[in-house]
């Protein structure tokens, strides 16, 4: 299959012909690339596990371009639903809601509960508007891959599996959305994005984990893969002195390292091979996967600094101690 990458209103028109079509494309959204079927139809879904090599008991996102869309899909929508819904969407948040009769099973690997979001990204919205179904997208990486920030990496994974990529640049937020279960007793964080659990506290006076602890993640069932990996063995530094440690211990075995680290920490590197991440948190979160995929292709090894628990970060973290596999020197 040869895939092809357009951008612009021709993309959106083309990319929703094929959706009605039965077929998979890839799309921009604020987090990271999607790779989206019609939710609505079994014959697609199977086509995007297929695609994307995805073990099919993990639930898939439906996206929608406007909250009226939400309603049919889900059986219950209550106030908290609509505080939430009117604080943060269109936005970096999917809800998971009880399903409707209208979701197909497939889409939530056998489960009662549906995960919904809507975009903020105008190219995303309208894509799906013109669509006319709601669309189901995991991010557009093979299995196991670092999520796609760029129509490039989503191209790098997926030449030749699937026909079109819409092109929307970089996608400003790069992480994946954070992931809310409303169906608990108490609103539960699955996974922890670029809305924090301090700002649904705000709106919800109470966030929990299963576990019961307030303000604090849980994994979501697609969390227990091995997940956002490097081609490459890459390692968490908790200081820079540690970093530095471990960067002559490994350049010493021959290795070509690089060392992924803040904008003000570049200098106290003195002349090692170093990645400016980014000078703030906001930056360090919408370039992280980005420098992972690009510097997975000029080095050995990596070693990437510890960012820190705060805000945004803590989300970054939550990616990065899953590529590392707990490797922390
Ligand atoms: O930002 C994002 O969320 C991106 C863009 C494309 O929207 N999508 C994305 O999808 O990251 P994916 O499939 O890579 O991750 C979805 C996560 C998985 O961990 C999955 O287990 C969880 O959401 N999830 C989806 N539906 C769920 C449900 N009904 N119950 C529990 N977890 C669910
Ligand atoms: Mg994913």
């Amino acid at each position: 299959m040869v895939t092809r990458v357009l951008s612009g209103n021709i993309a959106i028109e083309e990319g929703a012909k094929l959706i009605k079509d039965g077929q998979v494309v890839a799309f921009p959204t604020e987090t990271v690339y999607g790779l989206g079927g019609n939710a609505l139809d079994p014959m697609s879904i199977a086509k995007i596990y297929q695609a994307k090599g995805r073990p099919s008991d993990n639930p898939l996102i439906v996206h929608v371009a406007s909250v009226e869309d939400i309603y049919p899909l889900v059986s219950e929508f209550s106030d908290v639903n609509r505080r939430l819904v009117d604080a943060f969407m269109p936005g970096a948040i999917t809800l998971l809601f009880p399903k409707s009769e209208l979701v197909p099973l497939e889409v939530t690997a056998g489960l009662n509960t549906v995960g919904i979001r809507i975009p903020s990204l105008d190219i995303a919205r309208d894509f799906i508007a013109e669509c006319g179904v709601p669309i189901a997208a995991p991010s557009a990486n093979a299995s196991t891959r670092v999520s796609p920030t760029t129509a490039s990496h989503v191209f790098e994974d997926m030449n030749g599996r699937i026909p079109l990529i819409i092109d929307g640049g970089e996608c400003e937020v790069g992480i994946e959305s954070t992931v809310l279960d409303l169906t608990a007793a108490i609103p539960t964080i699955l996974r922890p994005g670029a809305i924090t659990a301090e700002m649904l506290v705000n709106v919800l006076g109470e966030v929990k984990t299963h576990e019961g602890e307030v303000i604090t993640s849980a994994p979501s069932p697609g969390m227990k893969y091995k997940h956002y990996a490097t081609s490459v063995p890459m390692v968490i530094a908790e200081s820079i002195e540690s970093l530095i440690n471990e960067y002559d211990l490994r350049a010493e075995e021959g290795l070509d390292v690089v060392a992924l680290v803040r904008a003000e920490q570049v200098a106290s590197i003195e002349g090692r091979r170093c990645i400016d991440i980014g000078a703030n948190d906001t930056e360090v979160c919408k370039n992280i996967y980005k420098v992972m995929r690009d510097v997975e292709k000029v080095s050995e090894y990596i070693i990437c600094i510890y960012l820190g628990n705060e805000g945004v970060c803590s989300s970054v973290m939550n990616r990065l101690i899953k590529s590392v596999g707990g490797k922390v020197v």
